[in-house]
């Protein structure tokens, strides 16, 4: 009998991470596992709960609703075999290539007799900075920032897969903390790196779109030159070529415009204003792809099943992994709103409550995008248009707000962020034989989300 093969997934309670967890374990994925420790009992009992989340779509939602009101331990999860990872493409319109299949992890010894067996045989360790998963189950602790804690949690886990989905997210506040950002970004992933090239692990990273400068006039591929013009960009592009020269076999995945129906994003943010005003502002010369946290890791499953089966690095490397299309943030907020059952016209001010502008800027927030936050004052560095709002009514606004494009240069914000996002995806299609769906459908997807 062979040991499964371990992936490790740091990061397991962020967007991506969260995913990962779901993705590799299939639905099957306890969101209150059954105990080890149950001893522990009531006086574990967690207190982690996300705020109750009104939406346009009904009261939602989030996956907190399941959340266990008692810490307990984590259990490694064993993958879907292949027949039932098959049904994945169902909900995932991710189109796989059919090829012969190669040996897989030779040294490893697990011997695989068709495609996807490696995958199956797999335990999934979650990791997180504080050693707890969102639904109150104990896990790994890992701190990017703990070089040294890193190693040794390696030594201790002995994974044969890192995927790492954790980051330093903060865009702007890395401006003023530029030292952790590269810890985090940057030199933790020189640690892994070496772990893995000296025991023959493989690594699986995220990166983002926030290497380029976004001056470009068409799709960046992969072999573009990265030219971050940000604090976080340069910690990203630091881990990025970290890894790389580290040694391990790798993937690298850029990213971009990031959300879910959970977690800190732009959809979330815009849901929460537009229950609060009758008026939007909201960026619009920033051009990107919106792209769900899901697709990234039901993209990443999809391509590992592939890639564990590689005796060799022909395909390791960085891939550029984002949605179909292209929008802006401005664009991206309308068919936020358009896909709300409640007409987009605002009351006029007649009706009672004048409608106030509130800038949405791109300020702070995780990962690169312009995670906005609700304008409370204005403030010196952020100088904010007129401001104001309807009052809120119990979070639901009984129609869509206004959305009004606005430019960067109206809405400085304390990190550059490219104004040209969009990722060419063909080497990942061509590679791993998936093509990725078009954004407003993955919206479609995660609206349903919030709506169910
Ligand atoms: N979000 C985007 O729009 C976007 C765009 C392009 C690329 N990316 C990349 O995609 C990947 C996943 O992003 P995401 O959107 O899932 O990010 P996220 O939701 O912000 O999650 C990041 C996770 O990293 C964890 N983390 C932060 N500092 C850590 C540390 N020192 N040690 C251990 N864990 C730490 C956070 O833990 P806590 O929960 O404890 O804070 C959080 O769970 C990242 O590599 C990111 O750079 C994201």
């Amino acid at each position: 009998m062979h040991e499964p093969v371990k992936i490790l997934v740091v990061g397991a309670n962020g967007q991506v991470g969260y995913e990962l967890l779901r993705a590799l374990a299939g639905s099957a994925i306890p969101l209150n596992p059954p105990s080890q420790a149950k001893g522990e009992g009531s006086d574990a009992a967690i207190g982690r709960k996300e705020e109750e989340f009104k939406t346009p779509f009904g009261t939602k939602g989030v996956a907190a609703q399941q959340r266990g009101d008692a810490r307990e331990r984590y259990e490694a999860i064993p993958l879907n075999p292949p027949s039932q990872a098959k049904g994945e493409g169902s909900d995932a319109p991710i189109g796989r290539k059919e090829e012969e299949f190669k040996t897989p992890f030779g040294t490893k010894g697990v011997a695989a007799q068709q495609r996807g067996d490696a995958l199956a045989r797999c335990k999934v360790i979650p990791a997180t900075r504080d050693g707890w998963l969102e639904n109150g189950a104990e896990c790994e602790r890992i701190d990017l920032a703990d070089l040294a804690g890193l190693n040794a949690a390696l030594d201790r886990i002995t994974p044969d897969v890192i995927v790492n989905a954790a980051a330093y997210t903060a865009v702007d506040r890395a401006e003023d903390e530029p030292d952790l950002a590269l810890r985090v970004n940057g030199d933790a992933l020189g640690v892994i790196g070496a772990w893995a090239a000296r025991h023959g692990a493989r690594v699986v990273h995220y990166s983002t779109d926030y290497v380029f400068d976004g001056h470009a006039t068409r799709a960046y591929r992969e072999d573009d030159a990265p030219c971050p013009v940000s604090v976080y960009g340069r910690s990203k592009r630091a881990g990025e070529v970290t890894l790389q020269e580290s040694g391990a076999r790798h993937l690298i995945f850029r990213t971009a415009w990031v959300y879910a129906a959970r977690g800190k994003n732009f959809l979330r943010t815009m849901l929460r204003l537009g229950a609060e005003r009758d008026e939007l502002r909201v960026v619009d010369d920033q051009i990107g792809a919106p792209t769900p946290a899901r697709l990234i890791a039901k993209t990443t499953v999809t391509v590992l099943r592939q890639w564990l089966d590689d005796a060799g690095p022909a395909r390791d490397g960085v891939y550029h992994l984002v949605a179909g299309g292209r929008t802006s943030w401005c664009g991206f907020a309308r068919a936020i709103f358009d896909r709300a059952d409640i007409p987009l016209d605002p009351p006029s001010p007649a009706k009672g409550e004048a409608g106030h502008a509130v800038s949405l800027p791109p300020t702070t927030g995780n990962a690169g995008h312009p995670v906005s936050h609700p304008p409370a004052t204005g403030n010196a560095s952020h100088p904010l248009p007129q401001e104001g709002g309807r009052a809120q009514r119990g979070g639901m606004p009984p129609h869509a707000p206004r959305i009004v494009a606005i430019r960067t240069a109206d809405y400085p914000t304390r990190a550059a962020r490219p104004a040209w996002s969009v990722l060419d995806t063909g080497k990942l299609r061509t590679t791993f034989g998936v093509a990725l769906p078009a954004w407003e459908t993955c919206l479609d997807e995660v609206i349903g989300d919030l709506a169910h």
